[in-house]
């Protein structure tokens, strides 16, 4: 059922930041104030704010300057309120919920729009199953969110780490190097295969595809043989072995926690035993998710967020914005909730990396 005018609708941010984050607050507000007349009430760091009412009612003037900026007005968190099913802690628990029900009732909230990752848009659904009126936003770098093609913050990323990969090819060259790239993407690989064949990576590690270092020294040797005195190695924070993907999860875990140093390390003293080139390391990191997003980023955060407004106003609520075969349209939070989006054996990047010649690992 649609809304009235002069109702009022909560908006927060949760989860990483991602670049695009600002631009699609102010979208959402914009059109929300602008174009319905919906009053809009911006929580303080995620659910947090939420659970705690930390909130304030957000003014045209805070929505000026902010569609280049990186990070979130409103500030993020990683908060989980439904993570302790029996017990209630500060923010995590039966009570966390019942709080947030109470603030919502409290500030006479209409409907709440949410912008984050796969975890956000979870506890978004559990929320609309609790009687909330729940608007979701994809936003991640990693674009592991199912139900859209993308999310905004992935490109900014992407450009940030084909930057970087281009960076290292004047230094690789320079010192006859392999040079090893860890980029962000814990269970996607997404980020790590689309700058790995951007920046033209000799060889690219995902989460989905284990490898084998003899597989990557023979990939190496060969390019030594053809006269290539460098390499680019691209890996992704999740990537694996082959003799890790055969584990136990539980041993996985358990292997993986003795690990000192990111996968990154490793890869580059495997490679350096295996082959005895000399390899150096470069994590990163959260660069990946700092700084101004690009056009595209702001684009697509833009068209999101005006088409959550829209959704706030016709009463579209329980979904999630997305994007598919270039249109926007919303989603089922329930078909969203739970589930990451990796790339699926013989998605279209990975044969277009095998055939401009990246090894990747298997
Ligand atoms: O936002 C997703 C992500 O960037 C992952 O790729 C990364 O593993 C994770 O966030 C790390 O973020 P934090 O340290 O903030 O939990």
């Amino acid at each position: 059922m649609p809304i009235q005018k002069n109702s009022t609708c909560g908006i927060l941010t949760s989860g990483g930041d991602a670049p695009g984050l600002n631009a699609a607050i102010r979208a959402v507000a914009r059109t929300a104030m602008d174009v319905y007349g919906i009053k809009i009430i911006g929580f303080e760091h995620g659910y947090r704010g939420l659970i705690e009412n930390k909130s304030r009612v957000l003014e045209p003037s805070e929505f000026s300057g902010i569609l280049t900026r990186g990070g979130t007005i409103l500030g993020t968190s990683r908060e989980k309120p439904f993570k302790d099913k029996n017990w209630c802690t500060e923010t995590g628990g039966p009570c966390a919920v019942d709080r947030i029900k109470q603030t919502y009732r409290e500030l006479g909230l209409d409907c709440l729009v949410i912008l984050g990752g796969n975890g956000t848009n979870t506890t978004g659904a559990m929320l609309a199953r609790e009687g909330l009126n729940i608007i979701g936003l994809p936003k991640t770098i990693d674009n592991d969110i199912v139900e859209t093609d993308i999310t905004f913050g992935f490109h900014t990323a992407l450009t940030v780490a084909t930057d970087a990969i281009d960076r290292l090819h004047s230094t690789a060259s320079s010192h006859n190097r392999v040079m090893v790239i860890e980029v962000m993407g814990h269970k996607a690989g997404w980020l790590s295969l689309y700058s790995g064949v951007a920046g033209g990576g000799d060889v690219v590690l995902i989460p989905e595809i284990p490898y084998s270092v003899p597989n990557i020294a023979r990939h190496l040797e060969k390019r030594a043989q053809d006269g290539k005195t460098f390499s680019i190695v691209v890996v992704a924070e999740g990537a694996l072995s082959v003799e890790e993907a055969a584990m136990e999860r539980k041993a996985f875990k358990k292997s993986r926690e003795r690990m000192q140093l990111s996968i990154g390390y490793r890869v580059a003293q495997e490679i350096q035993e295996a082959t005895g080139h000399e390899s150096r390391v470069t994590v990163l990191g959260y660069l990946q998710r700092g700084g101004t997003p690009v056009a595209y980023d702001r684009v697509l955060a833009s068209q999101f967020g005006a088409a959550a407004a829209k959704m706030v106003a016709e009463g579209d609520f329980g979904k999630m914005v997305a994007m598919k075969n270039e249109k926007i349209v919303s989603v089922p939070l329930d078909l969203v909730a739970g589930k990451i989006k990796t790339v699926p054996e013989g998605h279209y990047m990975i044969e277009t990396a095998r055939n401009v010649g990246t090894c990747l690992g298997d």
